[in-house]
């Protein structure tokens, strides 16, 4: 849902979304594709109930955030 927020009418909206959002959107489809299929595995290690399992999974959440920042996002 947050990514309608991201539709081509917003693109002159000040915000920290860089223009390559718009622009490569191919590659930040695919951003939020792994984004949610890390997440997907998240829940299904977190009802396995392994704790170092669920730790390392949040980790792998952490490095898609962190990875589409990196490309779409205006530095901090
Ligand atoms: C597919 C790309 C993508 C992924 C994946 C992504 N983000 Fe972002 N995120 C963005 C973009 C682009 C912005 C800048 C948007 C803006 O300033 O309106 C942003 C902004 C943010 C902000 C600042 C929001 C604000 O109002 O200033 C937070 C917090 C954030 N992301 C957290 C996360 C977390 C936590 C995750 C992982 C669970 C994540 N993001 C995954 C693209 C992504």
């Amino acid at each position: 849902m947050p990514w309608d927020g991201f539709a081509p009418s917003t693109r002159d909206v000040k915000s920290g979304a860089l223009p390559a959002v718009y622009t490569d959107t191919a590659k930040f489809k695919e951003g939020q594709d792994r984004l949610r299929n890390e997440i997907t595995r998240l829940v299904a290690i977190s009802e396995s109930g392994d704790e170092d399992a669920v730790k390392a999974q949040i980790l792998a959440v952490n490095k898609v955030c962190n990875g589409c920042h990196e490309t779409f996002r205006e530095k901090q």
